[in-house]
């Protein structure tokens, strides 16, 4: 069964607002637990899956069933991947990831997790990040469990496909690039240097089981902050939505900013239509807090945050137990 990837609102949610009051309210009390999606990188130029031009209009990411039953999709996933990672690689903290840093300089927040896959929270100086969805810098292999970094496989791919330079139609989410499948069948996939086994990008593919002692570490920051506030998600699939139900079950207030409305709007205080980055930068300049201080943050995406590259060897819990990550729960 494939996973549901969209989710269209069944009940009359109420509109979004402009007023920001009670976001204010909730960092000046401090105790925020920021959670984050794709609508906070669209600004950085990494499209969303779900909002206005969303690449699930033009684009079904790959599933961990298709990519672990097949050499041709693994091909097809590596060839559009290598291509799009010189795009994604190269993008960006925006005006909002900076924010969010920020606000956690001030102790404002009790911690970030994201399911972005791109590293640009990192990049703008966002300590202690929770990665549920993992990252794209990093690569694991699913026969021994080693981890080894992007840059270094990028490289590999790169001499064994010399002279591999098509022209992608666009760039997805997932850090891939829009290629027809002649122009992927000559590509050439590389394996472990450790035991020759098949290597994935350290990401939770749709269709595969967030770790569940990274769940487990999300519900305990839940528990222990006062507020969750969403940033750019539309919470369409079951990992993010849980730890929303979470904080409203236990009473905490849930405030989302979002574009489009949410699978989350009916359990939270208030949804805010505005653009992150302006939200974001004005939410800071109520607070007198200087959101935009570079300084502090170190520079480059996904590149920045390579650094945390494990070369040791280590074991990985076994991968697709549960199919979770892109199924809505009804
Ligand atoms: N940058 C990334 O790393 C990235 C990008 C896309 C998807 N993903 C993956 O997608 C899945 C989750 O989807 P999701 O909920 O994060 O994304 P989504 O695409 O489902 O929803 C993004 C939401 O953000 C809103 N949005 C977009 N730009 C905005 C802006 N500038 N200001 C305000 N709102 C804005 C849209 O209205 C949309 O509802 C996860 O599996 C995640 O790993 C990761
Ligand atoms: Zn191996």
């Amino acid at each position: 069964m494939r996973p549901t990837l969209s989710w269209t609102p069944t009940e009359d949610l109420p509109p979004g607002t402009t007023d920001l009051e009670p976001v204010t309210d909730a960092l000046s009390t401090g105790g925020v637990l920021v959670l984050s999606g794709a609508g906070i990188s669209t600004e950085s130029g990494i499209p969303d899956y779900r909002g206005e031009g969303g690449s699930l209009t033009r684009h079904t990411p790959m599933t961990y069933q298709d990519f672990t039953a097949s050499a041709q999709a693994r091909r097809r996933y590596w060839a559009r991947s290598h291509l799009g990672w010189r795009t994604f690689g190269r993008a960006r903290p925006n005006a909002g990831h900076r924010a969010v840093a920020a606000f956690g300089r001030h102790g404002l927040l009790s911690g970030v997790v994201t399911q972005n896959v791109d590293g640009l929270h990192q990049a703008a100086g966002s300590e202690a990040v929770v990665e549920l969805h993992g990252s794209l810098d990093r690569v694991v292999c699913l026969s021994c469990g080693t981890f080894s970094s992007r840059r270094q496989l990028a490289r590999r791919l790169e001499e064994a496909n010399m002279g591999f330079e098509p022209v992608a139609a666009g760039i997805n989410p997932d850090g891939d690039a829009d290629l027809t499948d002649d122009q992927v069948e000559d590509f050439r996939v590389v394996s472990c240097t450790v035991c020759g086994g098949t290597l994935k990008p350290d990401v939770v593919f749709f269709g595969e089981a967030v770790p569940p002692q990274r769940v487990e570490h999300c519900r305990k920051l839940v528990r222990e902050s006062a507020s969750l506030l969403v940033l750019g998600s539309s919470l369409t699939v079951m990992s993010g939505l849980r730890f929303v139900r979470q904080a409203a079950q236990a009473g905490k207030p849930v405030l989302i900013v979002n574009h489009d409305p949410t699978r989350g709007d009916r359990h939270a205080v208030t949804r805010v239509a505005l653009p992150l980055g302006t939200a974001l930068t004005t939410l800071a300049d109520r607070l007198g807090i200087p959101a935009d201080d570079e300084a502090a943050a170190p520079s480059g995406a996904v590149t920045a945050a390579r650094s945390r590259c494990r070369k040791e060897s280590k074991r990985v819990p076994a991968h697709g137990q549960a199919v979770e990550n892109g199924v809505p729960e009804v």
